[in-house]
């Protein structure tokens, strides 16, 4: 834990990353991204984890992508690695095996965008701005953002959208289905998703976004052997027999994640 983030996860297995800069707009210097990954990973070993949750500080931004006060000390070496080290962040976000949802609320500009194109779902304030900016810069999207952006939102949209740095409004964001949801307040709008999951077997959630996430760039044929191969992987599952023991006794299930 440092200043500049904090993470908790509270007992019904909901782990909430929270960036913590919010006198700079959230924006991810060397420090918060070394922590961040530190923490995604650990998140990523977690077998109790049933929901992971990215949110923010403040109420003026998400986050504001990278620093750019701090970028402008560093080399082209430096550069280089954090390039490197922002993608390996946005990369292990999406690899998370449980689902994960970005809480957006605030502006989510370059990096910060990135950070949220990489979590499963989208929950955002209205009243704020998102967008892949970083063109603007005379930089590209270099946090997955040029290959999340068209699978979410389409080529076209995307690159119009990168093209020209556009923010776009939390409304606009929602009508192209770049956000899930909006309203007043993201975290509320998170935990209503989170509501819908916990009442879900948490082996399930996490062998089918494996087998969304594994299948969605292959073809249906091999998409749907590696469906075949998830579904495996829940059969022996406590969980499984739970829910039709429950079914039959007319209650809710009570789901252990065995
Ligand atoms: N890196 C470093 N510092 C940043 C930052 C960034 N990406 N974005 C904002 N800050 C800092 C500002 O420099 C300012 O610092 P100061 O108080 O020392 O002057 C502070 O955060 C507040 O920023 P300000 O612009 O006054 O706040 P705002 O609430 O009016 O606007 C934003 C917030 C996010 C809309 C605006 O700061 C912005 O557009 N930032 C750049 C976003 C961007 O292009 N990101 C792409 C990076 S690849």
């Amino acid at each position: 834990m440092s200043a500049e983030w904090n993470y908790s996860k509270d007992d019904r297995g909901v782990g909430v990353l929270t960036l913590n800069r919010p006198a700079a707009r959230n924006a991810i210097g060397w420090d918060l991204l070394e922590g961040l990954l530190e923490q995604v990973g650990r998140c990523a070993e977690d077998s109790e984890l049933r929901v992971f949750v990215l949110t923010a500080s403040g109420d003026k931004a998400f986050c504001a992508g990278a620093d750019l006060k701090e970028r402008k000390t560093y080399s082209e070496a430096k550069t280089r690695t954090f390039v490197r080290r922002i993608g390996r962040l946005t990369a292990e976000i999406g690899r998370l095996p449980m689902p994960s949802i970005a809480a957006i609320n605030g502006h989510a500009f370059g990096g910060g965008c990135e950070l949220a194109l990489a979590c499963d779902l989208r929950v955002m304030a209205s009243g704020y701005q998102i967008g892949l900016t970083e063109t603007a810069l005379a930089i590209i999207p270099g946090a997955g953002g040029t290959q999340r952006l068209p699978r979410i939102v389409g080529l076209a949209k995307a690159k119009q959208l990168i093209f020209t740095a556009a923010r776009l409004s939390s409304e606009q964001a929602l009508e192209i289905g770049l956000v899930n949801a909006l309203g007043d307040n993201a975290m509320d709008l998170a935990e209503d998703l989170v509501a819908g999951m916990l009442r879900c077997g948490p082996l399930a959630l996490r062998a089918a976004k494996s087998a969304i996430e594994a299948g969605f760039d292959t073809g249906l044929e091999e998409g749907l052997r590696i469906e075949q191969t998830a579904y495996q992987v829940i059969i022996p599952t406590a969980d499984r027999l739970e829910a039709l023991v429950a079914f039959a006794e007319k209650r809710a299930p009570e789901f252990t994640g065995r």
